[in-house]
Parts: C-alpha cells; structure tokens; sequence
C-alpha cells in the first residue's frame, strides 16, 4: 500500500535527479566544485598509485624457474623519499585550502539584508516551517524565491529540532546540516533556477526516518510573494461543511494543530491552515488527496507505521464529514 504510492509520489515529482552534482543554489555549486576537484585528484592518485603497483608486480614478477635467492636489496634514496614525501604534501595542501575556503565562503558568508527567514524545526518525523517575519507557517513544503543575475534573493535558514537529532539535506541546494535539540544551526540557500527540489533527513531519527521529506518549492518572486499573501489569510470557512467543521473543534485534533481564525491552536502537528496547498501528506508518504486523506485520518499508523497521530475512532459518517472540512482548508 505504501510502496505504489511512494514510488507515483517519486515518480511524479519534478526533481528526479536529487543530486549533488546537479546544483541549482550557490553553496551546492560551491561544494560540488570542491567534489570535482577533490574526485579528479583521487582519481590520479588512484592510477598513479594503481599504475605503478601493477607494472611492478608484472615487471618482477618471480621468473618461473625461481632459485630462491633474495633479490639485491636497496637502502636509501633521497630522490624517491623526497618525492613520495613532497607530492603527497601538496596534493593534502591543495585540499585543504580549497576545502577550508568553501567552508569559509558557505559558513561565513554574511546574510544580506533582503534575505528570505525561515525557521526549520525537525520532528519525529515531518518539517515543521516558519516564517516568523512573514506570518506564515507551514509544514514539509519550503517555498523560497529564486535569485537571478541581477537580484541576489537567499533564503536564510534556522534549523532547529524538537526531539531527536536529524538533519536538513537537499542535495540540489546545499549541503548537510545536523539539527540538533537545544542548538540552533543556520544555513542558506540561494537557487537560480525554479522547481520542485526534494530534501530529506540524512539522519536515523526513529522508525520513520526515511519517510521525512521535504520539498522545496523555488518560484519566482511574483510567484513567491502570492504564495505568501495566500499563506497568510485565515482559513476557509465554507458552510457547507460544517458538520465536519464542528466534529474537528469538538475533538482532540484542535491539541495538536492549527487552524487559524479556531480554537485549533496546537502546535505540536502540522498547521492546518492551509492543508490542501501543500502536495503530499506525513511528510512525503502520499500524494495529498481526497482518498489519501481519508485513509491517513482513519488509521495513520497504515500509512506511516510509528506515526504519532493516533487514529480518532471516527465511524465512516464522521470520517467522510472530517475529511469535507478539510479538503476545503486551501
Ligand atoms: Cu529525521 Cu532522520
């Protein structure tokens, strides 16, 4: 059951490469360019190396009629130890400049001020996205704008976690950063190109460590800037479905999510608000829809085995008036 779904889910998204050596966001470009140049060295290394082992075992290979006498025995030659002393010495120097000026080029560089904030925070086992300065908040699904040639337009991140420790990778973007309990990392991220971008959590955290995806959602500024404002308004409140409505307010769903403009104000699941703007439901198990959200409310431990929402006990009548309340939360 979850597997086909997995796989359309995989299938169906934009990014299909997901890897380090297709950048689209400065860091990750960076970092694969320190890659290339640390792979190409290793590679000559290897066949130097490779090379020379292989024409020595050829070259005094014991002859086949072996007398069993020890070759002449040589001690001692200042060109050949100067040599395997000096080029290892420069090669390990050529690395560790590059890599320490990547590590200061990405770490140290200074946010500028019209950065984008947000706020990423690691549960057991989804995202959970703020914006503080922008009043939106969300889950599983970072939209970010795109910088191009004339406007640099990065996205500043704090990373934190409210549980165990994960980590925050998208490997187009940028690379790993761990996300810890009690500290608070930050990174960036600065896309030239947009598109859907996967992450995920490069780190075990529990049962369902490989089912916390994260999608990046890079657009234009125009783009961007709608998403927001649309982010930012309360929710729908569609009379129509207000025997659903009611069930929701009237049980224990409203402790642990948001829906703006309700009692619903638990924070320790996903913020509602806008449930059906976002593509995939527990972090990337399943496409968003009706069917799918009818099953994952009904028993989401089916679904994402571990899970921490508990299934409602909701008879079938229920059920179907839940999930006509929540479809219309867009
Ligand atoms: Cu979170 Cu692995």
């Amino acid at each position: 059951m979850l597997r086909p779904a997995l796989v359309a889910l995989l299938l169906q998204a934009e990014d299909t490469v997901s890897s380090i050596f297709a950048p689209v966001s400065t860091p990750a470009m960076k970092e694969r360019d320190l890659s290339v140049l640390v792979l190409i060295l290793s590679a000559i290394v290897f066949v130097v190396v490779g090379g020379l082992i292989a024409y020595n075992v050829a070259r005094f290979r014991a002859p086949s009629k072996d007398p069993g006498t020890e070759p002449p025995q040589v001690y001692g030659s200042a060109q050949v130890e100067a040599a395997w002393t000096v080029v290892p010495l420069l090669i390990v120097m050529v690395l560790m400049l590059s890599t320490a000026r990547v590590i200061h080029e990405v770490q140290a560089a200074p946010q500028p001020p019209n950065a984008v904030e947000a706020t990423v925070i690691g549960r057991q086992w989804w995202w959970e996205i703020r914006y503080p300065k922008l009043g939106v908040v969300t889950a599983n699904e970072l939209h970010i704008p795109m910088s191009d040639s004339t406007i640099r337009r990065p996205t500043w991140l704090t990373l934190e976690s409210a549980d165990v420790s994960h980590s925050f990778w998208i490997p187009r973007l940028a690379g790993k950063t761990d996300v810890i309990p009690n500290k608070t990392n930050r990174m960036w991220v600065e896309p030239f190109t947009p598109g859907t971008y996967l992450g995920q959590c490069a780190e075990y955290c529990g049962t369902q460590h490989a089912h916390m995806l994260l999608r990046v959602v890079v657009e234009t500024p125009e783009r961007f800037t709608r998403w927001v404002e649309q982010q930012r308004q309360r929710a729908a409140v569609d009379p129509a479905v207000e025997p659903g409505r009611r069930t929701f307010l009237s049980i224990a769903c409203i402790s642990c999510h948001t829906v703006a403009g309700t009692v619903a104000n638990g924070r320790y699941g996903p913020d509602l608000t806008h449930l059906m703007a976002r593509a995939t439901l527990g972090a990337g198990v399943a496409p968003n829809t009706r069917e799918r959200l009818r099953a994952w409310v009904k028993n989401p431990d089916d679904l994402k085995h571990g899970v921490l929402m508990p299934a409602m006990q909701l008879d079938d009548k229920q059920l179907d008036q839940l999930v006509d309340y929540l479809v219309t939360l867009r």
